[in-house]
């Protein structure tokens, strides 16, 4: 089976209409690029794959079905938005925030608030309205360098062999500790620079 049919199988009959979301969803962080082409660097989206979406309903005791899929579970449609500056990060997620045509259902500040091991993000779950089911979409916010710490970190979850495993978790804090600092200083000389805004 191609994997689209089996993307297709899994969230019948909803796909086609996940898709159509996140293609909206895209659409309009296209739209914000264009009126300030700085404001992001660059995007990803994903569906999530039906193993790993039957994994966590699994792990929840719920029933393995699309609706369940789209009902309980919020990042079955999940983008990504990868910033180079902090203010930039707000700056978007003002803009997801004051579409008029989307509630929110999830709002983490976890840069203001970091997690324990040092993870940093900006968490937003819209509910987009279509005229049969209305789908969740998980949106991350984060600076180059938390999205470089988080794809490491996560790298490191998925290694059930490691041994030096609270080594590894310690330096992982510290750099998640420094990088937050630099990404302040960043912010910073950016805005002494800005204050000469001639070209
Ligand atoms: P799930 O973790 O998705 O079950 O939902 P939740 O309600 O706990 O939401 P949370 O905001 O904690 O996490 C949502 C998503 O953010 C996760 O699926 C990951 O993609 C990402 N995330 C959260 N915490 C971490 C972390 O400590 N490390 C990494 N690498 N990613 C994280
Ligand atoms: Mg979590």
């Amino acid at each position: 089976m191609t994997e689209l049919k089996q993307y297709q199988d899994f969230y019948d009959p909803h796909f086609a209409t996940m898709q159509k979301v996140m293609d909206q969803v895209l659409r309009f962080l296209a739209g914000i690029k264009e009126q300030d082409t700085k404001i992001y660097e660059y995007c990803i989206h994903r569906i999530k794959s039906p193993e790993s979406m039957k994994q966590k309903l699994l792990n929840k005791e719920l029933e393995v079905t699309s609706s369940n899929a789209l009902l309980e579970i919020t990042d079955g449609v999940g983008i990504r938005i990868i910033c180079a500056f902090l203010d930039d990060v707000y700056a978007v997620v003002d803009q997801i925030k004051s579409n008029p045509e989307w509630q929110l259902l999830k709002n983490k500040d976890y840069i203001a608030k970091p997690k324990p091991n040092g993870y940093r993000s900006y968490h937003l779950v819209i509910l987009v309205d279509t005229d049969t089911i209305t789908i969740p979409v998980e949106i991350q916010i984060r600076t180059i360098s938390q999205d470089s710490w988080a794809n490491l970190e996560h790298q490191m979850k998925y290694k059930k062999e490691i041994t030096n495993r609270e080594l590894i978790q310690q330096e992982l804090k510290r750099c998640a500790d420094e990088f937050a600092s630099t990404d302040v200083s960043m912010q910073t000389i950016r805005e002494l620079i800005m204050e000469f805004d001639s070209e």
